[in-house]
């Protein structure tokens, strides 16, 4: 497995990450997003621009959304974090997962996980009334997809939200 070495500052730390505890010793300096994928081997966080703008690492802390390669894994000691694969219940995808495919909402797929948390959180914000398009669209303001454009994921999401409500 893939280390960073030498650990210069090994720190505790105990969280869940999608429900399941984890108790590790970790190095001060990673990052929340190289600590998912490279410690725990939830390589479907994304990594992309690494200085916070294309929004393919986001996962869930406490709920909220959050950009992991801007937070420390030291940062999420004691917090909740959902990651992309906290979605699917085995081969069934979650709702979210399904529309997308049916609207070709990805092609590549390396900005689909940060989406899919981003639309995640969105659709809890929004459980019980229907969102707007505006809604979606400055929800996905914040991430960047560079092959597929956005017409589909805003045809996915609005289908799943508004079915939902
Ligand atoms: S990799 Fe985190 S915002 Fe781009
Ligand atoms: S699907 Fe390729 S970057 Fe969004």
């Amino acid at each position: 497995m893939w280390k960073l070495t030498p650990m210069h500052d090994p720190r505790p730390i105990a969280l869940r990450v999608n429900g399941r505890s984890v108790e590790m010793t970790v190095d001060a300096r990673i990052n929340l997003a190289d600590f998912l994928r490279h410690e725990l081997r939830l390589t479907g966080t994304h990594v992309g621009c690494e200085h916070g703008v294309c929004g393919a690492c986001t996962v869930l802390v406490d709920g909220a959304s959050a950009r992991s390669c801007l937070m420390l894994a030291v940062q999420a000691n004691g917090r909740r974090i959902e990651t992309v694969e906290s979605l699917a219940n085995g081969s069934d995808l979650h709702p979210l997962q399904q529309a997308l495919a049916r609207h070709h909402g990805l092609q590549c797929g390396y900005c689909t996980p940060g989406v899919l948390m981003t639309l995640l959180e969105l659709s809890r914000e929004t459980a019980g009334r229907n969102v707007t398009e505006a809604e979606v669209r400055t929800a996905l303001s914040g991430n960047l997809c560079r092959c597929t454009g956005y017409q589909g994921m805003v045809r996915a999401a609005l289908e799943v939200l508004n079915n939902s409500a």
